[in-house]
């Protein structure tokens, strides 16, 4: 039996473990000596985050936020909200936020601020993908996967009305199946 693919596909999973792989490597030498605590943000980089934390090898702890934006449709709308915060201290800490797409830079710009409130020696972001295009604010993640187009986007922890988070694979669905804004 062929499994059904959905949507276009833009990166297969060897693929996408493979740029993990890269830059957890990187991540691993840039903070070599350091202690580093990894913050996920759920839901939609759980699948990222578990490929990249394998390639880090370093004293690390681990943890979960989430933080969404309000609003309806398919656009963040610069207001969110955090529903799971982090359960560590983060005084003096070094923290990577690992998230799975940069769209208009809204959630990250305030969860980055939100963070910064607890004096952490540094806050930087590792994503899968990155949307420049959609950009809002001038936002920059350190470390990132893949420079994706305007499309919308599904799988790998990316969702479509809360659906397609499970697919082993970065898709994209087409205009005409995504509801209008
Ligand atoms: C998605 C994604 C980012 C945010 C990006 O989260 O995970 O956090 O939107 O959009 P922005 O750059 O325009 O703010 P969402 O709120 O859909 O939650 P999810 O991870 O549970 O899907």
């Amino acid at each position: 039996m062929t499994e059904e693919t959905i949507g276009k596909i833009l990166y297969t999973e060897d693929e996408i473990r493979a740029r993990a792989a890269e830059l957890g490597k990187q991540i691993t030498q840039d903070y070599k000596g350091e202690e580093l605590i990894i913050l996920g943000t759920l839901k939609g980089a759980v699948m990222w985050m578990c490929d990249l934390i394998k390639n880090i090898n370093l004293d690390t702890k681990i943890d979960f936020i989430s933080a969404s934006s309000y609003g309806s449709g398919t656009t963040s709308t610069g207001i969110v909200k955090v529903s799971k915060d982090v359960d560590f201290d983060l005084y003096k800490k070094n923290v990577l936020i690992v998230e799975d797409i940069i769209d208009t830079g809204f959630t990250l710009n305030y969860l980055k601020k939100y963070l910064q409130d607890r004096r952490p020696k540094s806050v930087k972001i590792c994503t899968m993908l990155d949307k420049p295009s959609r950009r809002r604010v001038d936002l920059t993640a350190e470390y990132i996967g893949f420079v994706v187009d305007d499309l919308f986007i599904i799988g790998y922890g990316l969702d479509f009305d809360q659906k397609y988070r499970n697919l082993p694979y970065i898709s994209y669905l087409e205009p005409s199946v995504v509801p209008e804004e």
